[in-house]
């Protein structure tokens, strides 16, 4: 149920409006299906609750009470739900950041500290007609005992709860997040793309370890090398082979 419309009139775009609601199955479902009422770039769904949380390659993203789930909607002039998934991945360590976790991105997308994931998004290209829309959904681990995820995620994920001895709420982080995802969304309309791709560069520890990653084409292993100018990951294999990935789950192993 949504439970309250607030508005931040001093925003640009993103999270103007923000729709909040106590449970829903997932944020980016509701926002899909709100496309329908041509609801306003920027409008974000925030819940305190997913029944049926949704991450990457159809996973499932444990969303107990106390984590941060939001989708953001927005109409990029592009098709770009990868690159914007990417650069949303600068915000999201900017308030990480801010409020004491030293978090950094792990290539496309999550949010890792000290090799523990802490958050992740899910970046999703939806057209209604010929009209294109992103809903970039967000997951944090804000106020959540991680000894409460499920037994597959709980050794390879950490909370802002367990890592910082204050209390951060989630309406200070979604404060703080949506305000800096407002400044690079302003700067991603004028800017081209392979230079924002420099930002995300300068914060993914993909690039130079040595990593494992699990493609659709089989597993490559070897050293990240750079992010190509439209957001792939570049590999350098153990025999020196140079491989462009677009998609894929990867492990670093140093
Ligand atoms: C991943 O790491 O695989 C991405 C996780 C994304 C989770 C968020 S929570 C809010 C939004 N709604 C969803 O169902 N998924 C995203």
């Amino acid at each position: 149920m949504r439970t309250a419309v607030l508005e931040a009139p001093h925003r640009r775009i993103v999270g103007r409006t923000v729709w909040h609601y106590d449970a829903v199955e997932s944020t980016n479902d509701t926002a899909k299906e709100i496309l329908e009422s041509d609801v306003p770039e920027g409008l974000v769904v925030w819940a305190d609750r997913q029944a049926a949380g949704r991450g990457r390659h159809g996973r499932a993203w444990a969303s107990p009470p106390g984590g941060l789930y939001l989708s953001i909607v927005l109409r990029p002039k592009d098709v770009h739900a990868h690159v914007l998934g990417l650069l949303a991945g600068i915000p999201l360590i900017q308030a990480l950041r801010h409020f004491g976790v030293l978090a950094a991105l792990k290539w496309p997308n999550d949010a890792v500290y000290q090799g523990k994931k802490i958050a992740g998004i899910l970046s999703e290209g939806v057209y209604r007609g010929d009209r294109y829309h992103v809903v970039l959904g967000v997951g944090v681990n804000t106020n959540v005992d991680v000894d409460k995820l499920p037994p597959d995620v709980r050794g390879r994920a950490t909370s802002l709860k367990r890592e910082v001895s204050l209390f951060v709420s989630n309406e200070e982080f979604i404060d703080y997040f949506l305000g800096k995802a407002d400044d690079l969304y302003s700067r991603y309309t004028n800017t081209p793309v392979p230079i924002l791709l420099r930002d995300y560069r300068g914060q993914c520890v993909t690039v130079g370890k040595r990593v494992s990653v699990a493609t659709g084409r089989g597993t490559i292993v070897g050293r990240g090398y750079d992010i190509g100018p439209h957001g792939s990951l570049i590999v350098v294999d153990d025999a020196g082979a140079r491989h462009e990935i677009v998609d894929g789950t990867v492990e670093h192993l140093d």
